[in-house]
């Protein structure tokens, strides 16, 4: 099996390259309107949202930050398949312009353009940050009623082009049924709530790009896309940054398009894929491992699992996470500039040539997982000096 990703160095408003009904999944995080380190990024893209900064008219400019944006929605509707979902990372802003402060809510008037494009919305998610400090004291300090409520969260807005994406051919049926997670990782993912998901290093270390890269945790994208889309499917990032969710992608056997207006990220985005093969496999090998464990546990409170894995000879919950496969990558090979191509050893043909096993113990022998430290602190420390994504809690 291989993926192919490649990187568009544009402004994503336009997206003629990309076919309309072609995406299966776009995950995003854009420039947040009303937060200052994106003002110049978006004068660059409508001067006149400089001009409303200057006249300290906020609500002009929010406005104008918001239409930006508002062409990128209306390309990723268009390119997406029917079924086919958008999920976009937005955090409000809380700014004082003149000598009022105020929420712009960038959420809000997302979803109202998406809506009006022709989304239909699905339940969000509430990503609370570990990042923002509560402590940060707005307005009056201890004295009411002018102080001010602080923002721990960003959101997750999850649309849908149209209504359920079918699978209707054997073939699909049978790689949606090897796309599925663990039922245990089910519960985690599909809470609205999510916590504890780290952020990645912030600092870049080139001077040509701005000192901040904006960067989602990698385990966002990689959830995300193994909620919402299946192996072999196209996943579409328009604001790409370092490359992210082109990572996760590759890590879920997914291909991926990313489009980024700033050339400078050329660099840090080639080496972040440096580590992927290690970091793939080292996931893969993670979830299994936390798999065997939660196995143990439940057994060890409610009695033996009912259903066994087709091919991997562990305990599964049910008959869905039957028959999940894991893709350990192989290699990550740049094809073109701004294009790489990922190869994958499918396991179950590994699997299928031997017996199904059936301890713990000799499961563990087979993923060499006994011995698989949970915080994988070799790799983290190699990928954070490669600002690639931290693996520390991961899960
Ligand atoms: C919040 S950052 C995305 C970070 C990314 N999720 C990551 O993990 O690195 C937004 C990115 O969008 C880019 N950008 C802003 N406006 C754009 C546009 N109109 N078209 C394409 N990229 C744009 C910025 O240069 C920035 O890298």
């Amino acid at each position: 099996m291989e993926t192919n990703h490649k990187i568009l160095f544009q402004n994503a408003n336009n997206l003629h390259q990309i076919k309309d009904s072609s995406i299966a999944l776009m995950i995003t995080s854009p420039p947040y309107p009303m937060i200052e380190m994106w003002d110049n990024m978006f004068s660059e893209q409508n001067p006149e949202i400089k001009e409303a900064l200057n006249k300290k008219d906020g609500s002009i400019a929010f406005e104008l930050m918001n239409q930006e944006l508002d062409k990128v929605w209306d390309e990723v509707y268009r390119v997406l398949i029917p079924g086919g979902i958008a999920c976009i990372n937005i955090g409000d802003a809380t700014r004082t312009i003149g000598e009022n402060f105020q929420l712009f809510s960038s959420s809000t008037r997302i979803m109202n353009h998406c809506l009006k494009a022709g989304f239909s919305a699905l339940p969000k998610i509430l990503w609370k940050k570990t990042t923002n400090a509560p402590n940060k004291f707005m307005g009056s300090g201890m004295l009411p009623p002018g102080a001010y409520v602080t923002l721990e969260h960003e959101y997750i807005l999850i649309l849908r082009k149209g209504g359920k994406r079918e699978f209707i051919k054997p073939h699909e049926k049978m790689n949606r049924q090897e796309s599925a997670f663990f039922w245990e990782e089910r519960n985690i993912w599909f809470t609205d709530i999510w916590e504890g998901l780290n952020g990645v290093i912030q600092k870049l270390n080139d001077e040509k790009i701005r000192c901040r890269s904006a960067a989602y945790p990698f385990e966002l994208a990689y959830r995300l896309i193994n909620m919402f889309s299946v192996k072999g499917d196209t996943v579409l990032d328009p604001y790409f940054g370092t490359g992210t969710t082109m990572l996760s992608a590759m890590a879920s056997a997914r291909n991926s398009i990313g489009v980024e207006i700033d050339q400078n990220f050329k660099d840090i985005i080639g080496e972040r894929t440096k580590s992927i093969v290690e970091y793939a496999n080292a996931i893969n090998k993670k979830r299994i491992q936390q798999h065997l464990e939660f196995v143990k546990k439940r057994e060890s409170e409610k009695g033996p699992l009912k259903y066994t894995h087709e091919k991997y000879g562990f305990k599964v919950m049910t008959r869905q996470d039957n028959s999940l496969i894991f893709d350990d990558v192989l290699s990550c090979k740049q094809t073109n500039e701004n294009e790489f191509k990922v190869n994958y050893a499918s396991n179950k043909e590994m699997e299928l040539k031997s017996s199904i096993i059936s301890s713990n113990k000799e499961i563990e022998e087979r993923y060499n997982v006994k011995e698989y430290p949970l915080e994988i602190p070799q790799i983290e420390q190699k990928v954070e000096r490669l600002n690639a994504p931290s693996l520390y809690n991961f899960f």
